[in-house]
């Protein structure tokens, strides 16, 4: 439990350390986590401002987010474009506590599927796909997991929710953001888009969340939502787990080839057995990550494009007087391409072979060169300031798309700028050191 005192503005004070122990019983392997960062340069910078909301537009793995839920003070809203960080954010920070068992691991371990079940054959083609980076054995184990975490926790009833899920989602955070009350009038398209789905699936749902005059109980709807979403949350953790394995036990997480087995310098052989096959067995049980209770605060995650998602709040017309918005996009330099970094994972859990199909992939390529990059970057920067966010943080470093001079040059043009660097240290590969400076941009509201 991590405790926390008044100062005498009466803000909390929080012992960072506590904080620090607590998130770094989370594995978190991802590149460009700020997990480092947040003792020493990101905590004091965030501890100084005042805000209720936290909102982390490209969460990643969430370590800044999972700083902000331990405060206990905030609301934590995450948002990434990518499947495998929504899954991450939804487990540390969506979830109030939910967790799997031992005896659901074992089964997900340990179950030998049919042979013959279509499902089955579906995920063993679709792992064939993958010769040349895992063993016929590590495709077999692979294909088994997944098949045995879809049919433990079938979320098929739940899936009839998930429509409902993101509108609730949306009105909940706008309400809560508003006026901290669930009584709010969604804008006429979010109500017909409702509606519509309701005739068109003919949702016995329909009957209990709309009234005679076709206007939906959002109370009601979200009250009962909420209860119904723990198999979504153990879902979530068993994908976390695996996509947490496959990151620890291959070299780049198998974005790129893995030729040489035997080459010791790779991480993943700690991994190995005797026969220089990944022993998933052991790096799943040694990947198994705690999850937190939410205190009696909501927080909630969303899997959108963040350019998508500020367009959102922005029709919404949400009132950002007490928000604190975190910008850590792709820094624009090497490894900007989350999506071919990740494009084992990505397919693993969406079940989609090639990353090109996916329909976030146009997307996910907003922040991955230059034009691109200035381009997006601008529409960001308007709608930012459209909205009115108390604060915003910008996070780059100094190999980001420009210069940080240039970035500051581009934020000044809406917001005073005050910049704050330290000096990092980071693993580029194994045994390859590298320094950089990483900045945060900090803008108040005029
Ligand atoms: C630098 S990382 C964030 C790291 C994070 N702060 C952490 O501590 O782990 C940038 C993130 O932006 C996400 N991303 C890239 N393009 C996106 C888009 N168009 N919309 C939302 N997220 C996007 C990537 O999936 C990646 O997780």
């Amino acid at each position: 439990m991590i405790q926390s005192q008044l100062n005498l503005h009466g803000k909390k004070i929080v012992d960072i350390n506590d904080i620090m122990n607590t998130i770094n019983m989370v594995p978190m392997n991802y590149v460009g986590n700020k997990k480092k960062l947040i003792k020493d340069f990101i905590h004091p910078v965030m501890n100084d401002m005042d805000y209720d909301i936290f909102i982390d537009l490209f969460a990643g793995s969430s370590s800044v987010s999972l700083y902000n839920k331990l405060r206990n003070d905030k609301i934590v809203i995450t948002n990434d474009l990518l499947v495998s960080s929504y899954i991450s954010s939804v487990v540390l920070i969506e979830n109030n506590g939910v967790d799997i068992s031992s005896e659901e691991i074992d089964y997900i371990l340990n179950t030998q599927p049919d042979s013959k079940d279509t499902k089955y054959r579906v995920l063993m083609n679709f792992m064939a796909k993958y010769d040349n980076l895992f063993t016929k054995n590590e495709q077999v184990k692979l294909a088994t997991y997944k098949y045995n975490i879809d049919t433990l926790f079938d979320t098929r009833n739940e899936k009839l929710f998930i429509f409902y899920y993101n509108i609730t989602n949306i009105i909940k955070n706008a309400c809560r953001i508003m006026n901290g009350s669930i009584k709010y009038t969604p804008p006429i398209d979010i109500r017909k888009r409702f509606v519509d789905r309701c005739v068109k699936y003919n949702m016995c749902y329909s009957k209990t969340y709309l009234n005679s005059n076709n206007e939906i109980n959002f109370e009601k709807l979200i009250q009962s939502y909420c209860n119904k979403f723990n198999t979504f949350y153990k879902k979530c953790y068993a994908l976390g787990l695996m996509t947490i394995a496959i990151k620890r036990s291959t070299p780049y997480s198998r974005g790129l080839k893995w030729i040489d087995r035997k080459n010791t310098k790779y991480a993943a052989a700690s991994y190995l057995n005797s026969d220089y096959e990944i022993d998933f067995d052991r790096v799943i049980k040694q990947s198994i990550y705690p999850v937190f209770s939410n205190n009696n605060t909501n927080h909630i995650s969303f899997n959108m494009d963040a350019i998508d998602f500020l367009s959102l709040l922005s029709n919404l017309n949400v009132d950002m007087s007490n928000t604190l918005i975190y910008i850590d996009p792709p820094y624009g330099g090497d490894n900007s391409d989350y999506l071919d970094l990740y494009s084992f994972i990505e397919s693993y859990i969406t079940g989609v072979p090639f990353i090109k199909d996916l329909p976030y992939y146009e997307k996910m390529q907003r922040f991955t060169s230059y034009d691109r990059y200035i381009y997006n970057f601008n529409i960001m920067l308007k709608l930012l300031h459209k909205l009115k966010p108390k604060h915003i943080i910008f996070s780059f470093n100094n190999s980001s798309f420009i210069g940080i001079k240039s970035i500051k040059k581009m934020l000044s043009h809406y917001w005073n700028v005050e910049i704050h660097d330290t000096c990092y240290n980071y693993n580029f590969r194994k045994n390859d050191n590298r320094s950089g400076i990483e900045y945060l941009m900090v803008t108040h509201q005029h």
